[in-house]
C-alpha cells in the first residue's frame, strides 16, 4: 500500500489515527475541566499505566480540550535529573503573563506576578541559576521560604486567585509524575488541596508509571481521597479492532478477518504495539486489503523495529547489574514475581539485590503491583530481554 498514506505513525505521545477505548477518560477530563471552570469543586487526576498504552495522548487531550474552553494551560514533564520548581517556573510566567493582558483586576494579577518572582529566588538559592526574568519587585516573604511545600501552595493560590479574578482557569499538566520526589509531589498535593479548599480554579492533570500510586500514598496519606488515578492499559478486543481497521478504512483499503485476530494476538492490543504493527502491515501489503500472510512478514519487521527503538532505549540505560536483575525477572515469565523468587534465580540472597531492584524503580523499569512483587513497566519485555540475550 502507498507509504504516502500509511495511518499509522508511532511515537512517543503522537496522536493515533483512531483513539480507541478511551471514552472514560475523555468524559472525565470534559466534566473535570467543566466543573473548574464554572467554579464547581472537582478532584484533579492522574492517568496511571505502563509504557506505551496512551498516557501522553490523553495529556495533549486534556490540554486541547483546556484550551477550547479558553484555559490557560501548560504542560511539563516530569524528569529524573529537573527539580519540579525549575520547570514550573517559566510555564507559569507565561501562564501570568497571559494572564496580565486580560483587563480585569489588574492588581490581582500583578500580585501573582509578584509572588512568582520571590519564588523564583527561592528556586534560584535551591537549585541554582535558572533562566527566569520579570520585570517586577518580589513580593518578599511569599513563595519564597525555600520549602517546597509551603511555597508550591502559596503560589498556586496566587495564581488561582489571578485565574479566579480574571474569569478564567488554568490547567497543570504533569507527564512522567513517576519522576517527582517524595516531596515534591508531596507539594503538588498540599497545592491541589488547597486549591480544593479554596475554590480556586487551577486544576491539576498528571499522567505515569503506576509507581506513582506508591510514590503519591508515601508523601501524603490524605492523597488517594484528593486526585482520581484512572488506569489505562491494553485496549479491549473491540477497541484494538477499532484502532486498526478504521484507519485503514478510511484510506479505502482492508484488512481481512484472520489478519486483525493475528495482529490484535501479538500486540495483545498494547496501543503502541497496534500502531507499530498496523504501520508495517500497511507496509508490506502489495495489495489492497491486508492478510494473515501479510501480517506474518510485518510481524518480523515490528520485532525488530520494537527491539531498535521502543525496547532498545530503555535497555541502553541500564547498568550490569540492573540487567541482569531484569533477565532474572524475564526468565521467570511476564511477570509479576516475588522479589524471593528473583533473588533465587539470580542465586543471590534478597537483601543484596534490593538496591538494585530499587534503582530500576526510581528508572522506572519496574514497579511493586503490590508488596513483595515486582513487575515490567514496559508491556512484553521479558520476550524482549530473551530475544536480546539468545
Ligand atoms: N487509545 C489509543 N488507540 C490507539 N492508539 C493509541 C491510543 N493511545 C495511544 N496510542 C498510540 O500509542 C503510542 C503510545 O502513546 P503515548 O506515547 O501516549 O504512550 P505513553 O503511555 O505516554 O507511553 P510512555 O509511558 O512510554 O511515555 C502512540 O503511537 C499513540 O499514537
Ligand atoms: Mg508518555
Amino acid at each position: 500500500m502507498d507509504p504516502l498514506l500509511n495511518p499509522f505513525a508511532p511515537g512517543a505521545g503522537t496522536p493515533p489515527p483512531k483513539l480507541a477505548g478511551r471514552e472514560e477518560v475523555l468524559k472525565k477530563t470534559e466534566i473535570t475541566l467543566g466543573r473548574v471552570k464554572a467554579g464547581k469543586p472537582a478532584k484533579s487526576f492522574i492517568v496511571v499505566g505502563l509504557r506505551g498504552v496512551g498516557k501522553t495522548v490523553l495529556l495533549g487531550e486534556v490540554y486541547s480540550k483546556a484550551e477550547s474552553l479558553n484555559y490557560c494551560a501548560v504542560q511539563i514533564e516530569a524528569h529524573e535529573n529537573k527539580a519540579l520548581a525549575a520547570l514550573l517556573l517559566p510555564k507559569l510566567r507565561q501562564v501570568l503573563l497571559k494572564l496580565d493582558k486580560i483587563e480585569k483586576a489588574r492588581e490581582v494579577g500583578n500580585a501573582a506576578l509578584r509572588v512568582l518572582a520571590a519564588f523564583a529566588t527561592a528556586v534560584r538559592a535551591s537549585v541554582g541559576e535558572v533562566e527566569f526574568s520579570l520585570s517586577v519587585d518580589p513580593d518578599r516573604g511569599s513563595a519564597d521560604s525555600g520549602d517546597l511545600e509551603v511555597d508550591l501552595p502559596d503560589l498556586l493560590e496566587a495564581v488561582g486567585k489571578a485565574a479566579k479574578a480574571k474569569e478564567t482557569a488554568v490547567a497543570l499538566i504533569i507527564d512522567e509524575m513517576q519522576y517527582l520526589s517524595e516531596t515534591e509531589m508531596s507539594a503538588l498535593i498540599m497545592a491541589a488541596h488547597r486549591m480544593q479548599q479554596r475554590q480556586l480554579p487551577v486544576v491539576l492533570v498528571g499522567g505515569g508509571l503506576p509507581q506513582i500510586l506508591a510514590l503519591a500514598g508515601r508523601s501524603k496519606s490524605y492523597a488517594e481521597r484528593l486526585f482520581d488515578y484512572p488506569r489505562v492499559g491494553a485496549l479491549e478486543e473491540v477497541d484494538a479492532r477499532e484502532a486498526l481497521a478504521e484507519p485503514i478504512q478510511c484510506e479505502g483499503m482492508d484488512i481481512t478477518e484472520a489478519a486483525v485476530r493475528e495482529v490484535i494476538a501479538r500486540t495483545e492490543g498494547y496501543p503502541y504495539f497496534l500502531q507499530t504493527w498496523g504501520h508495517f502491515c500497511w507496509d508490506v501489503c502489495q495489495t489492497d486489503s491486508i492478510e494473515l500472510e501479510d501480517v506474518k512478514r510485518a510481524t518480523e519487521k515490528a520485532l525488530d523495529n520494537l527491539d531498535e527503538s521502543f525496547f532498545r532505549v530503555r535497555f541502553d540505560r541500564l547498568t550490569t547489574a540492573e540487567k541482569d536483575y531484569l533477565f532474572a525477572m524475564a526468565d521467570l515469565g511476564p511477570g509479576p514475581h516475588r522479589s524471593g523468587d528473583v533473588a533465587a534465580q539470580m542465586k543471590r540472597k534478597v537483601e543484596s539485590v534490593a538496591p538494585t531492584r530499587s534503582s530500576l524503580m526510581k528508572k522506572g523499569m519496574v514497579f511493586s503491583p503490590s508488596h513483595g512483587d515486582t513487575a515490567f513497566t514496559v508491556p512484553m519485555f521479558d520476550t524482549y530481554l530473551r530475544r536480546v540475550r539468545d
